[in-house]
């Protein structure tokens, strides 16, 4: 292709990217990591009264039944779930995988023969057992004072309301929905109405622009989208409809013709009037959802039908639809929200992910869902209308479990202890981070300033492929060092390699595999199962390989370095270098694009992009403005670049590979770094590169 080094899952590529990358990652103060390495958190006597696994004895007891008896360990814990028709274990096992490419096709199964619905485990389970009238969420919106309370019992006439209304729609098992949607409790709402009829859903980040809607609603087909009118986020409005309705009239010239679009009425956000309509095809949702009856007759599934498709970012190509099963992924959500959050009945829970991503499946709505857990359901964003809004929000609910991402906790941190320490906190008992490796000073004022020192902090190390948590502290337990996301879950097997594909013993650091499958692990990308192979299990063999770097400590402990292949971590967002480089040549002045990941004070990696315009076109303001642009409208504009380096050349090998070590290093300025560049086709590249960086 254009960027000149496809082939990025070469083992070859990773390897070089691994010398670079692995080493000197971007978890912001490296240095300090090693250098605070040995500091060692403990949790107070009070918490590990009411720690559900108190010792690290217990839980290496615990985890080696887990990984030598798995389908007895998972086993005994999927039987505490409603099962219309009970798993069937053949020879002692209920599980059966295949990860090694050497041995045939990957192929994953767990509790397959069984049926259940996650969405009545979820709710109808609960409400049966007298939790009816339990807060199920307590949901915040954007505006101070605009808020709303679900009970269980709520929840599920609501969610039967849809699900009623799907199947009017012919909506049937099996069935493709998509839902592009704001943080409004109709968001979980949806996925569980298509869970409990036995639709996929698929839901799609409400930040990604009209192409990407597109583009994923061209992959999986659906015949109804969800979404509504409008939002309000922070002080901005954003239109979702009209972004919809340009996605449409794509996925129709492309071939396929959604034909309905369910809109929900977000007056505080726009007037109806004012919303764009398309007769026949738009629908609101008021008009047509809550005059249906509110029981629903659940539609039971296989353990190993398909519950959802979440599209994400890799390192080449486009976004991949990773497909989750229901049974594996029901169990698999359930217990490791209540290990890693140490789980009891009287928590509110807040996660303040959207749904469009994976956190917001399995830690927003389905894992507290399953424990019954009431839980904030947040609408905004957490510095408006100033940076207290958070703790506000904790001291107004009494949260006692707050679950976020290290580039909320850096922004926040910015503005000072001051609107922190405003507001109690007493309630708070467990943190959580995720989404990148959280820097040692980040996790510390976390600790100290937001927790007072007194709440264990889970760094929970997962990915959308994984279904849920892999390596992360089990609060209470065993003491934690900050930056560390400690140790592995149950039946989590990690490996440590090395570019052969050895696995590394004892403290080491290299490429983090997993040597076995879990319960809650992807089955397949929606209608690729090639590539399923080549990216996830073909790089290191007999290994499922998640595309980061690790070390792991002479205590056993793991500390993620951030990836090794080409995906940017923005603000805890996946963004594929590819999929920049591609929305930046879509650009009419542009030739040629190679984007690459800088250190980034609060988004943990910012995007850079070298770019090479057509001969004769002169770079200019406009022109940077443009290409900006054109990645919003491609991507979204989370994924704009920070900064754009006008590149009269790119610094290739002769056989036109792009050195993007070069440009790493150009990148983070650290140009007395750039190493050896004896093999590139024209050297003098570099030194102009260095002299028009900043111009
Ligand atoms: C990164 C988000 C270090 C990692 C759940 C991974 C982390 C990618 C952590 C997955 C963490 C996520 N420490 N790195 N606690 N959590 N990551 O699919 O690089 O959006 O591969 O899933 O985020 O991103 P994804």
């Amino acid at each position: 292709g254009r960027r000149g080094d496809s082939g990025l899952n070469s083992l070859a590529s990773i390897r070089a990217n691994f010398a670079i990358k692995a080493l000197d990652g971007p978890a912001g103060d490296a240095v300090a990591v090693s250098v605070e390495r040995e500091d060692v958190v403990e949790a107070s006597e009070a918490f590990r009264e009411r720690a559900l696994v108190s010792s690290r004895a217990q839980y290496e007891e615990m985890y080696k039944r887990s990984v030598e008896d798995p389908d007895g360990f998972w086993g005994d814990i999927a039987s505490t779930f409603f099962w219309k028709k009970k798993f069937p274990v053949k020879d002692g096992k209920l599980h059966s995988e295949n990860i090694d490419v050497r041995k045939g096709r990957v192929a994953v199964e767990w509790f397959k023969g069984g049926e259940t619905n996650i969405c009545y485990n979820a709710l109808d389970r609960h409400v049966e057992a007298g939790l009816g009238d339990k807060v199920a969420f307590y949901w915040e919106g954007n505006d101070v004072g605009v808020d709303a309370k679900l009970t269980y019992k709520e929840v599920l006439e609501r969610v039967c309301q849809l699900a009623n209304y799907l199947r009017s729609q012919g909506v049937k098992k099996g069935d493709a929905v998509a839902i592009y949607m704001p943080m409004l409790a109709e968001l979980p709402i949806a996925m569980l109405a298509c869970a409990r009829i036995g639709a996929v859903h698929s839901v799609v980040f409400a930040g990604f622009s009209a192409e990407s809607l597109y583009q994923r609603i061209l992959d999986c087909k659906p015949n109804i989208i969800l979404t509504s009118s409008a939002v309000k986020r922070g002080a901005k409005i954003i239109n979702l409809k009209d972004i919809v309705d340009d996605a449409l009239v794509r996925a129709s010239e492309g071939g396929h013709t959604v034909g309905t679009c369910l809109t929900f009425d977000n007056n505080l956000a726009i007037k109806r009037e004012d919303t764009a309509w398309q007769e026949g095809r738009d629908i609101w949702w008021q008009d047509v959802v809550p005059s249906q009856e509110k029981k629903c007759e659940v539609e039971w599934v296989d353990a190993e039908d398909t519950l959802f498709l979440l599209y994400t970012s890799g390192s080449t190509g486009k976004p991949k639809g990773v497909l989750h099963t229901t049974g594996g992924y029901m169990v698999y959500a359930a217990t490791t929200f209540k290990h890693a959050f140490n789980y009891h009945d009287d928590d509110v829970y807040w996660c303040t992910a959207d749904c469009g991503w994976i956190t917001g499946h399995s830690y927003l709505t389905y894992g507290p869902l399953l424990n019954g857990a009431s839980m904030v359901v947040f609408e905004g964003v957490p510095n408006y209308p100033d940076a207290g809004r958070c703790w506000e929000i904790v001291d107004k609910y009494n949260v006692t479990i707050f679950y976020t991402a290290p580039t909320a906790i850096r922004s926040l941190m910015r503005s000072g202890d001051e609107p922190v320490k405003r507001h109690s906190r007493k309630s708070l008992r467990v943190l959580g981070s995720v989404g990148e490796p959280i820097n040692p000073s980040a996790w510390k004022w976390y600790h100290e300033v937001v927790g007072d020192k007194r709440c264990p902090i889970s760094d929970t190390w997962w990915q959308t492929e994984t279904g849920g948590f892999m390596i992360t502290p089990l609060p209470g337990a065993w003491g934690l060092k900050p930056g560390s996301a400690t140790l592995p879950f149950f039946g989590v097997q990690p490996a440590v390699v090395d570019e052969n594909a050895q696995e590394q013993h004892g403290e080491c650091s290299g490429y983090l595999c997993v040597k076995a499958a879990w319960p809650g692990m992807m089955r397949t990308l929606q209608g690729d199962h090639d590539r399923y192979e080549t990216t996830y299990f073909a790089p290191f063999k007999g290994f499922y390989f998640s595309g980061d770097g690790c070390r792991r400590d002479k205590d056993g402990y793991y500390w993620l370095t951030g990836r090794v292949d080409d995906v940017i971590n923005v603000s805890g967002h996946r963004i594929g270098t590819a999929e920049v480089e591609s929305a930046l040549v879509s650009h009419p002045m542009c030739a040629e694009a190679a984007v690459v990941g800088f250190d980034h004070e609060v988004k943990g990696q910012g995007i850079y992009a070298f770019v090479t315009l057509l001969e004769d076109v002169e770079y200019s303001e406009e022109l940077r403005k443009a290409l900006i642009n054109a990645v919003r409208s491609q991507i979204g504009a989370f994924a704009a670049p920070d900064v754009i380096h006008w590149a009269p050349g790119l610094p290739k090998t002769r056989s036109g590979k792009i050195m993007r070590r070069i440009l790493r290093k150009i990148a983070s300025n650290e140009l007395d770094q750039v190493g050896d560049i004896s093999t590139l086709a024209d050297t003098s590249v570099v030194e102009q590169l260095i002299n028009l960086r900043g111009k």
